[in-house]
Formats: structure tokens, C-alpha cells, sequence
């Protein structure tokens, strides 16, 4: 009798524990598929270059070189590099702050939006916080500062983007930031700058935006395509790096874009996501065109990732509108549709453009098989960020973001999926670069992008 009670009671204790739980709250069953697609290829050699564009995902300098990040941002590396100065568990600007801020977890401007989480990190802050201080210092430079790809500390990340570990199957070093002006191009650029977006400056001096990590008003995407005719203009003239890139040699990849504007108009009334992905793709597609132009012909563009899984959205939107994966529905609806309607927009422009192959890379598909088996890519930790505030079940705070102070940097950034509640980690960033190449994540595959280009298939 009692023997069962017990048993039950592990199963009820089980199912809450699987209830709780977002990740695991879904299909238990396709974790398997992530070995059923693997493609083997070899991309070495594969493209000469590498050109880039794109948002906070792709941007490895742009942002910072140009002034555009807010002066916290890459304070973390102090944080670490203070933790190991000061021997152990000093933490002083950091786990400190167990009591007292756990109800702070409202928006700054923000009226209506943050009710449920905002609740979770009240009762969280003291718990989280108490059990925390100086417990971080000793290994947490392995595997954060350190993870290959990219400069730490130039993007908001802790190390390396998909492009960069791209560059690296592709067998160059990762493309520098073009406002890098000492850097050599030989092998590429990367135009991408963080914060770029698709609708005008002008839009944004509506005071309710969320300025997030960037300082100044974004640029919009087009500015990436203005730096790209200048360095081709410059090449051509011979200044630069010299010669003009071989285009029919070289792999245009276009990140995700504009993600989060959607974050940034969570206040602003009536504006209509419906509205803000047409404009979005529009511009999208006038960079296509316009490197299509300048002779490019191969080219990836990356949808966006289910946003709604950020400890952002997550913050910002009602605990009861969750999808089957714990996240955000209403983001990442908006998200599906924005990804299907451009998935359309490049059908269009590859029939306008047959002598040119355009792949899409899925990156909620990607992201997806990461999260049904994260365990097996090494992660732990899902949802939760890696560097931030203590507060609250995903370590986000809006007033506490990552590098500020009262912010920490976890012990092991590889473990987990989510950098600093807003971008991915490098960890994330080098499983999804698998899932681009050898996971069938892409549209066609990379494979089949390299064999039409060596002309053994044929569209
Ligand atoms: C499990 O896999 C089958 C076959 O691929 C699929 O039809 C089904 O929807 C999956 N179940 C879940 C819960 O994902
Ligand atoms: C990939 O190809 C390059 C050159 O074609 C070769 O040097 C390298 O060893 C190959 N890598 C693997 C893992 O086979
Ligand atoms: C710019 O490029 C040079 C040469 O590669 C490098 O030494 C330097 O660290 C780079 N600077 C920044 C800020 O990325
Ligand atoms: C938003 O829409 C509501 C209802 O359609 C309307 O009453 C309100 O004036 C609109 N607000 C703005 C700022 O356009």
C-alpha cells in the first residue's frame, strides 16, 4: 500500500516536474531526427568569401566600432576578468542583490504588458538571489569568453556567431566588421550592424521604444547595402583591400533581421505586426536585389528564430498566452507568419533571378530540434540567460541587463542556449551553424547550394 502511494506520488511529483518544465513540456519524440539528417559535407574551399549582413545576430563589430552599443554592454568581461583577479567569490558587483530588487522586473515605459513573469520574479529575487553570492567565481571563463568563432565582446555575445563558425566549415577566418578600417578583406566583410531595422529612424523618436542595448536611434537595413557599393566602389578604385571580390566565388549571407522590432513596439499602440513584417521583408528584399546587382549569385538568408522563447518576450508578455513550448505565443505567431511570408518573397525573387540560387535557412526549424534535445547538445539551461540579473526564474531583468551592474555572468556559458536574454550564446550559435550545414535546416541544402555551384545539379 504504502509502496504505491509512494510510486504515485513520484509519478505526480514527475508529471508537475514535466508540466513545470517548458522544454520538456513538448514532443518527446524528435530528438531522434537530429541524426536522421545528417548531411556530411565537407565545405572547405567551398566559397572564396564571405559577405554578411544582417542584425545582432550577424553583427561581430559593426555596432560597437561605430559607437552604437550602450556603454555597459561587454561589462561582463570586466565582471569575469574581476572575478579572477579577485580570487574567489568576492563578486561584489554582482550577487548582491538578493533582496529588495525582485519586484523590479517592470518595463521601463511600459504600461500593461509585463503581468504574469513580472509576479514570478518577485517571489523568485530573495531565493535566487540569497542562495547566490560569490558561487560564481571560479570557473566562469571556461567556456564563455573562450568559445572559438568570433571576438568576444565586439557582438552581444559571449563569443562566436553562426557566421563566424560558417567562415570556419567554409575554411577562412570569420569575416571582419567593415567599419573595421585596418582589418583585411581579403576573405570578406560583415556588414551586418545590430539594431538595424526595417522601419525609418524617424519612427523611432516615439518615446515609448525600448532602446535595449543600443544607444542611438537604429539604422535601417538599407545603410548595409550603402557600406557594401562603397567597398565595392573602393575596390574597384583600388583602395581598400585592393581587388574587387570575385562575386561568383563568394557566399552572400543575410541574417536575421529586424527581430527585434518587434520588442521595440511593444508599447506603441495599434501599429500592426502584420504591417511592420511586409515593410521588414520589403527592405529585405531590396538588399537581395541590390547585391544581386553587384553580381552576387549565391546567397543564404536566415528567417528569424521563435523570439517568443526569449526571457524578453517572455518577460513581456502574459504568463497565460504560452505555446506548447512554454513561450510566448503571440511573438512567435507573428514570427511564423513573418517567416512564411518571406520564405514566399523569396520564392518570388528566385523566379526573378533564376541565374542566381537563393537558400533559406530555417531558423526556427533549427532552433526547434536544438530545443527537443538540447540535453544532447550539452545544454542545461534552455530559457534561462547566462549573463544578467539574478532576478527572476530567467535571469532578465530589464533594468539589471547584462554587463550592468548587479549583473553576473553564469559558471559555464556552454550549457546554456540563452546569452544575455535577449541573443543566443556562442554555444547556441555553433549548434545552430551544424543545424544550417549538416542538420537539413536550410532550404535547399547547403550540400545542394555547393553542387549547383559546381554545376553538377541543376535547379
Ligand atoms: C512523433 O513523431 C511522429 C512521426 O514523425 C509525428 O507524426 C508525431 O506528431 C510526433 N509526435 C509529437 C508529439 O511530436
Ligand atoms: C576538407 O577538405 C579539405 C580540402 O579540400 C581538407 O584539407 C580537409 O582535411 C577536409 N576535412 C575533412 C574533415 O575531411
Ligand atoms: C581590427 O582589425 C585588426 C587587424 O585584424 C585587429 O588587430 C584589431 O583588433 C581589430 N579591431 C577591432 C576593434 O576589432
Ligand atoms: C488605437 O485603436 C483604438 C481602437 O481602434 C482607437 O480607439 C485608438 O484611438 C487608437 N489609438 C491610436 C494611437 O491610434
Amino acid at each position: 500500500m504504502a509502496k504505491h502511494t509512494v510510486v504515485l506520488l513520484g509519478a505526480v511529483v514527475a508529471l508537475l516536474a514535466l508540466l513545470a518544465s517548458p522544454a520538456l513540456a513538448h514532443n518527446t519524440n524528435s530528438t531522434t531526427n537530429i541524426y536522421n539528417t545528417n548531411i556530411n559535407i565537407n565545405l572547405s574551399g567551398a566559397f572564396k568569401s564571405v559577405f554578411a549582413f544582417g542584425g545582432s545576430g550577424t553583427d561581430n563589430g559593426n555596432a560597437r566600432l561605430t559607437g552604437q552599443l550602450q556603454n555597459f554592454v561587454g561589462g561582463w568581461k570586466n565582471i569575469v576578468e574581476g572575478h579572477l583577479a579577485a580570487g574567489l567569490g568576492t563578486g561584489s558587483s554582482t550577487g548582491s542583490d538578493g533582496g529588495g530588487e525582485g519586484a523590479s522586473g517592470t518595463v521601463p515605459g511600459s504600461a500593461g504588458g509585463a503581468s504574469g513573469l513580472v509576479s514570478a520574479s518577485t517571489s523568485e529575487g530573495g531565493i535566487s538571489g540569497s542562495a547566490s553570492a560569490g558561487g560564481d567565481a571560479s570557473g566562469t571563463v571556461s567556456g564563455s569568453a573562450s568559445s572559438g568563432g568570433g571576438t568576444p565582446g565586439n557582438g552581444l555575445c559571449n563569443g562566436g556567431l553562426v557566421i563566424d563558425y560558417l567562415c570556419d566549415a567554409l575554411g577562412i577566418s570569420p569575416v571582419p566588421p567593415y567599419q573595421n578600417h585596418t582589418a583585411d578583406f581579403s576573405d570578406g566583410a560583415n556588414f551586418a550592424l545590430s539594431g538595424s531595422t526595417a522601419l525609418p529612424e524617424s519612427f523611432f523618436n516615439h518615446k515609448n521604444i525600448l532602446s535595449l542595448m543600443l544607444k542611438n536611434v537604429p539604422k535601417r537595413i538599407d545603410q548595409q547595402l550603402q557600406w557594401f557599393n562603397n567597398f565595392i566602389q573602393k575596390a574597384k578604385n583600388g583602395g581598400g583591400s585592393g581587388t574587387k571580390p570575385d562575386m561568383a566565388n563568394s557566399l552572400f549571407w543575410i541574417g536575421g533581421v529586424g527581430a527585434q522590432d518587434f520588442a521595440r513596439i511593444h508599447n506603441v499602440p495599434n501599429l500592426s505586426s502584420s504591417w511592420l513584417s511586409k515593410n521588414n521583408i520589403e527592405q529585405v528584399a531590396n538588399l537581395i536585389q541590390g547585391l544581386v546587382k553587384q553580381g552576387a549569385k549565391y546567397m543564404v538568408i536566415q528567417g528569424l528564430p521563435p523570439v517568443g522563447c526569449l526571457p524578453l518576450h517572455l518577460l513581456l508578455s502574459p504568463i497565460t498566452e504560452r505555446d506548447q513550448n512554454g513561450c510566448a505565443a503571440k511573438v512567435n505567431k507573428v514570427v511564423m507568419n513573418h517567416n512564411e511570408l518571406l520564405q514566399r518573397r523569396l520564392g518570388q525573387l528566385q523566379k526573378k533571378f533564376p541565374q542566381c540560387v537563393f537558400v533559406y535557412a530555417d531558423f526556427w526549424k533549427a532552433y526547434m530540434k536544438v530545443l527537443s534535445g538540447y540535453h544532447q547538445f550539452g545544454f542545461a539551461e534552455p530559457f534561462k540567460a547566462c549573463c544578467g540579473s539574478r532576478n527572476g526564474v530567467f535571469n532578465f531583468n530589464l533594468r539589471h541587463l547584462c554587463g550592468s551592474p548587479k549583473t553576473f555572468v553564469c559558471q559555464d556559458a556552454s550549457k546554456h542556449m540563452v546569452w544575455d536574454g535577449v541573443h543566443f550564446t556562442a554555444a547556441m550559435h555553433h549548434a545552430i551553424a551544424k543545424m544550417f550545414i549538416h542538420g537539413g535546416c536550410t532550404h535547399p541544402s547547403i550540400e545542394q547550394l555547393v553542387e549547383m555551384k559546381m554545376g553538377k545539379i541543376r535547379r
